[in-house]
């Protein structure tokens, strides 16, 4: 069988230009809920650290500074009472790259594996990282509470497995998975289990969790500053976890030249170190979701549920599209058909709240809700 030459599919957001030429026509322009992008601005303090670090001459350490490495153990200690050693963490470059490159070292360390296992709703980049790896991406089915059911595998995807992620809470449901249940499966099946904990400081039904308070054996967890501080443009997170595993990648990403640029690294200590700003974000969020969920629900008619994490709205819209157009059309927003988290999403609408009060009030009025 020939190989066939990669084609990129287009980029998810992109498939929305046509949404957003009917929103535009609206007197103030478009309201963009569509991305998961931060509109709120970091701490002053994590800014002046971008420009005083000193550290722009050299490369900084692939693997991140010890301070920056030493401020992500104490934030864990902090947040999940877990001890992680300071050998067993290393910065990268925005999550999006580790998830989108990480399958591919992970291949190259079990070539007799080519199963990267994903939720089956979720952020697309578990399967294109999987595709950019020629890996064979699966799906696994979600559960009724929107976790994975891992009972579902096929046992031959199982025997394959090069890898499983979790993403708790889920982008884009909300919904918080059972960590536990997650490590277990993955220790039972010799299967690496990632899990993407980049919203765990936005959680509203308990509070957020780390699969690292379950062991560190087998597992990886993935955290960002990109929302949690608001720093999606400065490109700072970090994996932590298994010995070997952290070992493996902290090696193989130095020779791909991985590298974090020293001061995102100053500014990254500097957001770790503070939680006061985490509390207050919080606050903004909640109060968003709750607000934009009455909008849009008085309008459409729709329940529009609060989630149990993040910071997007998830709802049943019947046809996510279809949805999407009506809104654009009559409210000027853009929101995110649910088809692009998986084809079993696609009767659902995503609605990132990062758009200011101000903004959230317009659409309100051009909803006459
Ligand atoms: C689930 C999930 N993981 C990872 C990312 C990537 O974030 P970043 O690369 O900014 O850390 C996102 C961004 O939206 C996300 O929703």
């Amino acid at each position: 069988m020939t190989a066939q030459p990669f084609v990129p599919p287009p980029y998810p957001y992109d498939r929305l230009d046509a949404l957003a030429k009917l929103a535009v026509k609206h007197d103030g322009g478009v309201i963009d809920l569509s991305i998961g992008t931060p509109c709120d601005p970091p701490t002053s303090a994590v800014v002046a650290a971008l420009s005083s670090s000193n550290s722009e001459r050299g490369y900084p350490p692939s693997i991140g500074s010890e301070l920056l490495r030493a401020a992500a153990r104490e934030w864990m200690r902090r947040r999940f009472a877990i001890d992680v050693p300071l050998g067993q963490i290393a910065a990268c470059v925005g999550s999006k790259e580790f998830v989108a490159t990480t399958p591919q070292y992970m291949k190259l360390r079990r070539p007799d594996r080519n199963v990267v296992l994903y939720p089956a709703v979720s952020y697309p980049t578990y399967e294109m990282g999987a595709i950019l790896a020629g890996c064979r991406p699966v799906a696994v089915p979600m559960n009724s509470q929107g976790g994975l059911n891992l009972a579902a595998i096929a046992p031959a995807d199982v025997h394959d497995a090069l890898m499983l992620w979790v993403n708790s809470p889920s982008n884009p449901t909300g919904a918080l998975d059972d960590l536990a249940a997650a490590a277990a499966w993955g220790r039972s099946h010799s299967v690496p289990v990632f899990s993407d904990e980049c919203y765990v400081e936005f959680t509203w039904t308990k509070p957020g969790e780390s699969i690292l308070q379950h062991g560190l054996d087998g597992v990886v967890a993935l955290h960002s500053l990109s929302k949690r501080s608001n720093l999606a443009g400065v490109r700072v997170a970090f994996y932590a976890g298994d010995k070997n595993i952290v070992n493996y990648l902290k090696e193989v990403r130095k020779h791909v030249g991985m590298m974090v640029p020293g001061p995102a690294q100053a500014a990254g200590v500097v957001a770790l170190n503070d939680d006061a700003h985490v509390a207050a974000q919080r606050e903004v969020y909640a109060r968003r979701l709750e607000r934009t969920a009455r909008v849009l629900s008085k309008w459409s008619g729709i329940d529009v549920p609060q989630p149990a994490g993040g910071f997007y709205l998830w709802f049943d819209a019947r046809d996510g599209w279809a949805f999407a157009e009506r809104l654009a059309r009559d409210g000027g927003a853009l929101v995110s058909p649910g088809d692009f988290y998986g084809a079993g999403g696609a009767n659902n609408v995503r609605v990132a709240v990062v758009q200011p009060d101000e903004k959230i009030e317009m659409l309100a009025r051009r909803l006459g809700a």
